[in-house]
């Protein structure tokens, strides 16, 4: 499936990779993360590149549905329940900074952006009591969030906060002025070259496909880390959700505002101004990567929802993103364990990396830098609570689990045999041997690769909406043909004969 925002016609050109060059910091990863921090070290007189497996944005900042904003559904309620009102109000902080810095660059180089009000809303008794509290915590931190009586959705909600004067955009038109003026200041931005590893040392050494090039410093913002250090893949929950743009009929009214559920599945509105008038954006039912049995289901039920709530609606692009939540709801941000101080890294936004992303590119960078953030300091200075240890308990209880019952599916599948064909646009999981293996056809083409995730061994599952291999374990994503999409996996899944 192809974003709203990707299906343009691409304007970067990437640079050369050039294995004999000196960097003071490679960056991993084009995304919002990476290349906001990339902008400000270049913009400090480092030299860097950015080096990017796929395209400018394709990974999630190019599958978003870029609402800026510091009312985030019920984010701070949820970290009030784990922490202090001063950890919260850090947090509030980071993401404030993030958000002001963010809409000046916007700002200071012409790039579109529209203020609208954010809302968050329910529909059940449960939502509503979330809502309550997340009133409550919101300005405790300051925010000046409101009851709002009338939301402008078109069902009834039981209740429903506001804060006036948020932002939403398009993510590739930020990707394309954070890389131009990240090129402004002499950076190189290198597409196509796929992180395998980073070695330690002085200097660490960034491993490609096509070579190794050395750096003072490393940062990977390729959304969950591609490195096991700091084992952050056991304390990330990897969610796919799916979103849909609509145009609809001048007999509906559109609501203008940006909107979230409180309860889930989750239900995301926003609007988009076209040529032709303006779309409407709907998104949500989420679910962990590789557990659904038919996600093109999943997209289905939220079409379903949006056309019965906006009669006439039509889908000009439907999509679905990953993204990573922290099992102490946190953003994770810093230097990496065990990275003698020279490899950085940030994900773990929950769905709200427009601020996140930036708060944690000026911490980074400051970092690097020799600065010092307050909110940083603090965010740091948490202690993990009773609830955060025991979700990461419970995750990788479930990954265990998950992780057995599929290889004992495997054992009873299907021996693999030559005529094997799945229909068109499907995948199943059979056995050559003791060898699980993936046959899937796409566009005509039947291809078998192994089952086995390169990561960490867990059996990849058909995702029939964007006809990808998904790992359940820890949501690596896989083409049909084998080729890693998204990490923390770095290696393709090996064809079978
Ligand atoms: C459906 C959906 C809706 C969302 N809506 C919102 C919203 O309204 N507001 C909000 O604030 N947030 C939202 N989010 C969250 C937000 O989009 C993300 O948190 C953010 O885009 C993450 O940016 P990133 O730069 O960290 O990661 P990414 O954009 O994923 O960038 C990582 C990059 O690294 C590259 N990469 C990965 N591995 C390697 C490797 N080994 N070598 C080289 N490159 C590599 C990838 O190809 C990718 O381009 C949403 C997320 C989803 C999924
Ligand atoms: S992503 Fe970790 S085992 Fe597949």
């Amino acid at each position: 499936m192809l974003s709203l925002w990707l299906d343009r016609p691409r304007t970067l050109t990437s640079d050369t990779f050039d294995l004999n060059a000196e960097y003071d910091t490679v960056v991993v990863g084009a995304g919002i993360t990476g290349l906001a921090t990339a902008l400000l070290l270049a913009r400090a007189g480092m030299k860097v590149a950015v080096l990017e497996a796929r395209t400018l944005g394709a990974g999630t900042t190019g599958n978003t549905t870029a609402k800026l904003t510091m009312l985030q559904g019920t984010i701070l309620s949820g970290l009030r329940r784990q922490y202090s009102q001063k950890i919260v109000n850090a947090y509030v902080e980071a993401n404030r900074e993030g958000q002001a810095w963010l809409l000046r660059h916007l700002e200071e180089r012409a790039v579109p952006f529209q203020r609208r009000d954010a809302y968050t809303f329910a529909m059940t008794a449960g939502g509503e009591e979330q809502v309550k509290a997340e009133l409550a915590v919101s300005r405790a931190a300051g925010l000046d969030v409101e009851e709002a009586s009338d939301s402008g959705l078109p069902f009834s909600t039981r209740r429903a906060i506001r804060l006036a004067g948020q932002a939403q955009f398009n993510p590739m038109d930020v990707l394309d002025s954070l890389s131009a003026d990240f090129r402004a200041h002499g950076g190189a931005l290198i597409e196509g070259v796929r992180v395998r590893d980073v070695t330690g040392g002085n200097r660490p050494a960034v491993v490609t496909g096509a070579g190794t090039i050395r750096a003072d410093r490393v940062v990977l913002a390729t959304g969950i880390p591609i490195l096991d250090r700091g084992l952050y893949f056991a304390k990330l929950k990897a969610s796919q959700s799916y979103v849909a743009a609509l145009k609809i009929p001048a007999s509906t009214s559109i609501p203008s505002g940006m909107y979230l559920s409180a309860e889930s599945p989750g239900r995301s509105l926003r609007t988009y101004p076209t040529e032709q008038g303006e779309l409407l954006l709907v998104g949500g039912n989420g679910h962990q990567v590789g557990r659904e049995a038919s996600p093109q289901a999943r997209l289905n039920e939220l079409l379903n929802w949006a056309r019965h709530h906006f009669p006439g609606a039509e889908p000009t692009h439907t999509w679905s993103g990953e993204d990573y939540q922290a099992t102490n709801l946190m953003p994770f941000f810093g230097k990496m364990p065990r990275g003698g101080g020279k490899i950085f890294f940030a994900t773990g936004y929950n769905k709200w990396g427009m601020s996140n992303s930036i708060a944690a590119a000026l911490a980074i960078s400051a970092g690097i830098l020799g600065g010092q953030l307050r909110w940083a300091e603090t965010i740091h200075r948490r202690i993990t609570s009773p609830a955060g240890a025991a979700a990461a308990v419970a995750l990788n209880a479930d990954v265990a689990k998950t992780l057995a019952e599929n290889w004992a599916k495997v054992t009873a599948a299907k021996p693999v045999t030559g005529d094997t064909v799945p229909g068109e646009g499907t995948g199943t999981v059979l056995r050559q041997g003791r060898k699980p293996v993936a046959v899937s056809t796409v566009d005509g083409t039947t291809c078998r690769v192994s089952a086995v995730c390169t990561h960490l061994g867990g059996i990849v599952s058909w995702n029939d909406a964007e006809r990808t291999w998904d790992c359940p374990l820890h949501g690596s994503r896989f083409a049909a043909t084998g080729e890693v999409l998204q990490g923390p996996s770095t290696q393709n899944l090996p064809h079978v004969e």
